[in-house]
């Protein structure tokens, strides 16, 4: 059975991100792909020292955070989707310092992704979804991992927003969720 794993970015475990994330993992549960959890957790987390020591490894020398297991749990899946909040305009600063360490690590030193599907995904409270995506997209670029299209940008306005229930929002990513499946389901 084939398998997505779901990273959220978030400090928060089960608000926003966990919600958009949800609604793409339903359509892939619908269509028949597994799903795993992964949450970056709101610990202190180590900026990438540019050392080396991943170097021949694909590992980061500093274990004790959750940059090694979020590289396992990659390899362990088909495909990728990393929700994040949007802070000033940007991915969540904690998310893409976990993120350069995993992907120098296990990207870069190690190519341990290539061909695992990838996608992005962000909530926020009214604007800077794209500038948040186009960052993250850029991890999956870099190592071989082919994007998910979809009909639109993989944003979601915050339920919590004064903008009310995003209903085109959800539509789309119920989209990507299928697009995935269908991707995936033709490997
Ligand atoms: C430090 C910080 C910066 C933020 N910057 C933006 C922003 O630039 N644009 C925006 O629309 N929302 C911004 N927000 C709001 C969050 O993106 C929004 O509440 C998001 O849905 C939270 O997701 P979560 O519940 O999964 O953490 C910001 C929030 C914080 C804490």
């Amino acid at each position: 059975m084939k398998k997505v794993l779901l990273i959220n970015g978030s400090s928060h475990e089960k608000r926003d991100t966990h919600e958009a994330l949800e609604i793409v993992e339903k359509e892939l549960n619908a269509a028949g792909v597994e799903t795993e959890w992964f949450w970056i957790g709101n610990g202190p987390v180590r900026g990438c020292m540019d050392c080396e020591m991943c170097e021949g490894k694909a590992r980061c020398v500093f274990d004790d955070d959750v940059v090694n297991p979020l590289i396992d749990a990659i390899c362990g899946a088909d495909g990728v989707v990393i929700g994040t909040p949007v802070y000033f305009c940007a991915p969540n600063g904690a998310l893409m310092t976990v993120l350069n360490r995993v992907f120098y690590a296990g990207s870069e030193h190690g190519r341990l992704f290539e061909g695992k599907l990838g996608a992005s995904v962000a909530t926020m409270w009214r604007s800077g979804g794209n500038s948040a995506l186009a960052a993250l997209d850029k991890y999956f670029m870099i190592s071989g991992m082919p994007v998910v299209p979809n009909k639109y940008w993989n944003m979601y306005f915050s339920p919590r927003s004064d903008l009310g229930e995003d209903g085109f929002g959800k539509e789309n990513l119920q989209n990507l969720g299928r697009n995935m499946a269908e991707m995936l389901l033709k490997k």
